[in-house]
């Protein structure tokens, strides 16, 4: 049975508030599962030093098991105890981005099971910022492997509602803190090679960490690119190579021109319908009213990444709620955070990409436009 208690992150002295906390204490020392917020997306944790609660996650996921957890910490001194050796960069990254959305990959004390890192020898890390997710893992004991608190392959929550449709009967309690502030999950950066290496893209910026680190790498598999997965593509970070994110209906990403992109939208859109499918269509605020009829989720302000980051994983599993057979999607390249909001959608869609040619508008009637690009 899962229970479901709301916990306000702003009031965290009340009395039930601390009741809610307490009790998700009492399970995470006992060996269960918890969902709660962080910052980034809800977390689905267990105790990192029980071997059992990593299998439980595991289990609850349906994830594969070679896919490791990150270890939540509520303490800066905490680092210590699960990683082996603290370089200089990760006290620098520690210092100026902790607590807050950024993973640090480091070698691992042995101490560590190895079912919470997936058998690797090394463990990431990561010390959230929300008060409700540093009152559970210090409630539980300081160390909390916490994997998205989704169902595997289905988009990451934003929101309690999310964790109870993925994980209703699956986990012993889920706290409400209401919607998360970020919308995707942190960035991972790898410390234990030679040169740092980012090996997810997050609201903690390529730019940002070359602000402190000089030099960053990012792992060629993550990196923009069309087509289907496929064995050349090996992600450092093991969760990376999985399909993720997807909703259930087929998304097609379109890039080109505003204009170009609206009209090859509506043709395709409109001739799903006419086939009697299902259609769904992801645009910004700034665009949305060139779809006229066509069902439009609103992603958000195209000038405010953040807006379309934090709407992103609510907006696809609204595609699936509404049942879309054929999602057509925006794309987002403006500000920094493109490059988070981008990584998402593209694995969303498998990396099913179409590129509207300019001149697409005055051309449509004359040819049947190629779509098979990206399948
Ligand atoms: O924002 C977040 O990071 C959220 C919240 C709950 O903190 N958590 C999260 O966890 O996104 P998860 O399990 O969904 O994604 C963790 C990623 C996976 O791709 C995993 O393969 C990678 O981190 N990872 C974990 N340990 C690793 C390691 N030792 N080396 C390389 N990649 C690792
Ligand atoms: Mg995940």
């Amino acid at each position: 049975m899962t229970t479901l208690l709301t916990v306000n992150p702003e009031h965290l002295e009340t009395a039930d508030a601390k009741r809610a906390i307490a009790l998700a204490g009492d399970i995470l020392k006992n060996g269960g599962l918890v969902a709660f917020p962080t910052e980034t997306v809800y977390g689905l944790g267990g105790n990192a030093f029980d071997p059992h609660a990593s299998e439980k996650i595991y289990a609850a996921k349906g994830r594969p098991s070679d896919n490791p957890l990150i270890v939540h910490i509520a303490e800066m001194d905490d680092l210590e105890r699960v990683a082996a050796e603290i370089p200089e960069e990760a006290r620098l990254l520690a210092e100026s981005f902790w607590p807050g959305p950024l993973t640090m990959i480091l070698k691992k004390r042995p101490e560590l099971p190895d079912e919470t890192t997936g058998g690797l020898s090394t463990v990431a890390v990561r010390f959230p910022s929300h008060p409700v997710a540093q009152a559970v893992i210090a409630a539980g004991g300081g160390f909390i492997a916490a994997p998205s608190a989704n169902a595997s392959g289905r988009p990451s929550p934003t929101l309690a509602s999310h964790c109870a449709e993925d994980l209703d009967g699956r986990v012993d309690l889920i706290l409400d803190g209401g919607p998360v502030g970020i919308g995707v999950e942190s960035s991972i950066v790898d410390l234990t090679e030679e040169r740092p290496v980012i090996l997810r893209p997050g609201y903690i910026t390529g730019a940002m960490l070359k602000r402190i680190l000089g030099d960053v790498d990012t792992d060629p598999a993550i990196l923009p690119r069309e087509g289907p997965e496929d064995a050349s593509f090996r992600p450092k970070a093991p969760g990376m190579k999985y399909r993720h994110y997807a909703p259930r209906g087929t998304m097609t990403l379109v890039e080109g021109d505003d204009d170009e992109v609206a009209a090859y939208i509506c043709d395709r859109a409109k001739e799903a319908q006419e086939a009697g499918r299902r259609v769904a269509v992801i645009a910004s605020a700034e665009t949305a009213s060139r779809y006229g009829e066509l069902p439009v989720y609103l992603a958000g302000r195209r000038q405010v990444p953040d807006e379309v980051a934090r709407n992103l994983f609510r907006i696809l599993r609204q595609c699936d709620e509404d049942r879309a057979e054929e999602i057509y999607a925006e794309t987002f390249h403006e500000g920094e955070l493109s490059a988070a909001i981008m990584n998402r959608m593209e694995k969303a869609s498998g990396h099913r990409i179409v590129r509207v040619p300019s001149g697409y508008r005055d051309n449509r009637k004359e040819h049947e436009y190629d779509n098979s690009i990206g399948e």
